[in-house]
């Protein structure tokens, strides 16, 4: 297990599009082992994979003592809007205001390929926007109206 290096904006990892995952076994599970202990170490509330350097469809959220792994996510619904900051592990003391639903539905695959469900609102539905985006290639800088220093 090892705490990895958070790729920071400007390095082109961020803007490519992840793949899917086919691979449910020991690589994968290290993976997610590498990430939960990397969020850990950087007092994150989300890691996807590309922030690592990995163009892997996963990512964790950590939010209110429940951790969520993620593997071949899906927002399949969507509702409402919510206007609030936000930051990310991969631009470093930044921040700046994003709209994003108010409630998600996401489908996903836990690291033994299972499905699961999770119905999300306010700050753990604007997780997992952020989050998917990334695999995406997408930074919430993209989105945000007023990209501001961190004091
Ligand atoms: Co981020």
């Amino acid at each position: 297990m090892a705490i990895r290096n958070i790729v920071q904006i400007g390095d082109e990892v961020l803007r490519k599009r992840s793949s899917e995952v086919t691979d449910f076994g020991e690589k994968t599970h290290q993976l997610l082992e590498d990430m939960k202990q990397t969020l850990a170490k950087a007092n994150g509330i989300g890691l996807a994979a590309p922030q690592i350097g990995v163009l892997r469809r996963i990512f964790i959220i950590n939010l209110d003592g429940v951790l969520y792994e993620c593997i071949n996510p899906k927002i399949i619904k969507q509702s409402g809007k919510q206007i609030d900051t936000e930051g990310c592990l991969s631009v470093r003391g930044k921040y700046g205001t994003v709209e994003r639903p108010k409630k998600v539905t996401i489908t996903a695959q836990d690291r033994f390929g299972k499905h699961f469900i999770v119905n999300a609102q306010g700050l753990l539905a604007r997780a997992f926007c952020h989050e998917n985006d990334h695999l995406d290639g997408i930074i919430y800088v993209d989105k945000c109206t007023d990209l501001a220093e961190e004091n």
